[in-house]
Parts: structure tokens; sequence; C-alpha cells
């Protein structure tokens, strides 16, 4: 049904990649799978740190990410001034990440494509960003899956309809 339309391409965004973005791709791929509309979104995530690089996800967010059917496969990677071309959203988790992509971004037509996770939350969200759960408890790692699950869910009713 959507396979003649132009892909959405959409890069997640955190600092190490092992936990928060790697997930929100994760959830994003399920959503898009739930709906039968793979061949319409490319979806990816990165970091802008590279203390992880070629990891798989932290174990803890593997574990609380199975819980919930979804397995996170993404081998860690680092942003790049070409994933500024490829994608045309490039969504970040908190404002050290927007902060450190509006470094990276090679020009003012890039810089346009960076938006925070946290614009895509419900109304009813008690947060305005993605918490790092990297030395939090196993909350933290529920919280980020509540979060990214809301955000993604309507970024996916977002972009569905307006192609
Ligand atoms: P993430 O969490 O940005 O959600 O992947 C972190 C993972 C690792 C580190 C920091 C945050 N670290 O400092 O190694």
């Amino acid at each position: 049904m959507t396979s003649e339309m132009t892909p959405k391409k959409i890069l997640f965004v955190c600092l190490g990649n092992i936990c928060r973005s790697p997930a929100a791709e994760g959830i994003m791929r399920a959503i898009v799978a739930e709906k039968g509309d793979e061949d319409s979104w490319v979806i990816d995530s990165a970091g802008t740190g590279r203390y992880h690089i070629g990891e798989l996800p932290d174990h803890r967010m593997r574990i609380h990410a199975r819980r919930r059917g979804l397995e996170l496969t993404h081998h860690c990677r680092q942003v790049t001034e070409e994933d500024f071309e490829l994608f045309d959203l490039i969504i970040g988790m908190d404002a050290s990440n927007i902060s450190n992509l509006r470094r990276i971004a090679p020009s003012p037509e890039a810089e346009a494509k960076i938006h925070a996770m946290a614009e895509y939350f419900s109304p009813s969200a008690r947060y305005d960003y993605v918490p790092d759960p990297y030395y939090e408890g196993a909350e933290g790692f529920e919280l980020v899956l509540d979060l990214l699950d809301d955000g993604c869910r309507n970024l996916y009713n977002q972009l569905a309809i307006s192609n």
C-alpha cells in the first residue's frame, strides 16, 4: 500500500548508543512492523560518544526490552556528518544530545533536521526529555521504555498521515 512512497528516514541519537537510542530504534521498528509498513521507513540509531562502538545495547536495556517482546540487535556506532544527508529526522533524547548534534551538523539545512524526542510525547507525559538510565536502577530503564513507546507511537502517527 505504501511501497511507492518515499521512505521516511529516522535516526535516533543519544550519548552512548547502548541504552536510549537503540531502544527507540527497536520500538519504532516494532511499531512499523505492527502496521505492516516496513517498506516506508528507514530506522537507525547512533551515539554522539565513542565509548561503546561495536557493542550490542547494554544488557539491562536488552533484558527490559525483551520483557516487552523486543529484541535489540543494534551495534553501537557514532553519528557522522553523512547521517545528516541520509536521514530526514535526527532525534536526540535530551538537551545535551541536541547540543552535541548541533555542533556536528554540517549546514543550517542539516541542523534543521534535529528534533527532541520529547516533541513527540503525549501532553500527559511527566518528562520533557528522555533521562539517561545508565546509572539508574530497573525503574530508569522501564521509564525510558514507557516514554519512548509513547513518543514513537505519536511520531509514527504524525508521519504516517503526512505522506
Ligand atoms: P545512552 O546511555 O546514552 O542512553 O546510551 C549511556 C550509555 C553509556 C554511557 C553514558 C550514557 N557512558 O558514559 O558510557
